[in-house]
């Protein structure tokens, strides 16, 4: 990493969590005391070099204001929330547009086409320190970025193309899993190189696939399954877990 390069996070959470049928998006449903996604939130803010982090909301989000606003104060004075979180009211009908909306910001706020845009789930609160780290330093001075992922390790098979829904679908063949990553956040890439991507490519998943499909090529960073999305009913009392053991051995900020 180049000393003069800076870098920003930006945190898609203008979802509305359809796979978790919750009453809430899920990204402010109660986890640990907290909405959830303050719960993203403090561990990115306790990375001191990430500059600034924008939270990109639905434009019409009821929730940021009543249930996230009483909670930042209670976060520690080290975090610098006023002069370091950014809420952005413009987040689109798919992540890419939200994710495109934080870059936007970004840039008009100064950051540069070389500086780091690191985008993370609002979904995934049990990211570490260590992970962040871990990404930045590996995709080191790279003029491209790279991406957490973790190597599979169940085997792999494909099925086939699901007919009905009332039968089980079949296995079609088995992949080798060797070669086979599976993606999560965060993933780091140089800001101009992820605003073109997205903005030719705006039906991407990820950032990284829309940074593939430019003809580039993000560094694959091994990551841990503890980082694991809140998706399904069952996953947050399993998240929450995970985020109590991992507290007890984060050491104290502020
Ligand atoms: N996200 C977003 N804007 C969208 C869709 C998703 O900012 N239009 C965010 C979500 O809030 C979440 C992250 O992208 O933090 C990952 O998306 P996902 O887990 O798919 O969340 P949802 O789209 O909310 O969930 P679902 O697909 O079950 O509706
Ligand atoms: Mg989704």
């Amino acid at each position: 990493m180049t000393t003069h390069t800076r870098t920003f996070a930006v945190i898609p959470a203008a979802g509305i969590g359809a796979r978790m049928s919750a009453a809430l998006p899920k990204q402010y449903l109660p986890f640990a005391g907290a909405p959830l996604l303050v719960r993203t939130l403090s561990r990115l803010l306790r990375v001191g070099w990430i500059e600034r982090c924008y939270v990109v909301l639905a434009p019409d989000d009821r929730y940021w204001d009543t249930l996230v606003t009483p909670h930042l104060a209670q976060l520690p004075p080290a975090f610098a929330v006023a002069e370091r979180l950014r809420v952005v009211r413009l987040g689109g009908t798919t992540r890419a547009h939200s994710v495109r909306a934080g870059l936007r910001v970004a840039h008009a706020e100064g950051f540069g086409d070389d500086d780091w845009a690191l985008v993370h789930d609002a979904a995934r609160p049990c990211l570490t320190p260590e992970t962040i780290e871990h990404l930045h330093g590996s995709v080191g001075n790279s003029n491209v970025g790279g991406l957490i992922a973790i190597p599979a390790t169940d085997t792999v098979k494909v099925a086939t193309p699901h007919t009905s829904p009332n039968s089980f679908p079949v296995v079609e063949r088995t992949v080798p899993r060797e070669r086979i990553w599976l993606a999560q956040t965060p993933q780091l890439f140089r800001l101009a190189v992820l605003r073109q991507a997205l903005d030719r490519f705006p039906d991407a998943t990820d950032e990284a696939s829309a940074v593939e499909r430019l003809g580039l090529q993000p560094i694959l960073v091994k990551g841990h399954w503890s980082n694991l999305k809140v998706t399904l009913p069952g996953d947050l009392e399993l998240a929450q877990a995970i985020w109590s053991l991992q507290e007890d051995s984060l050491s104290d900020v502020g």
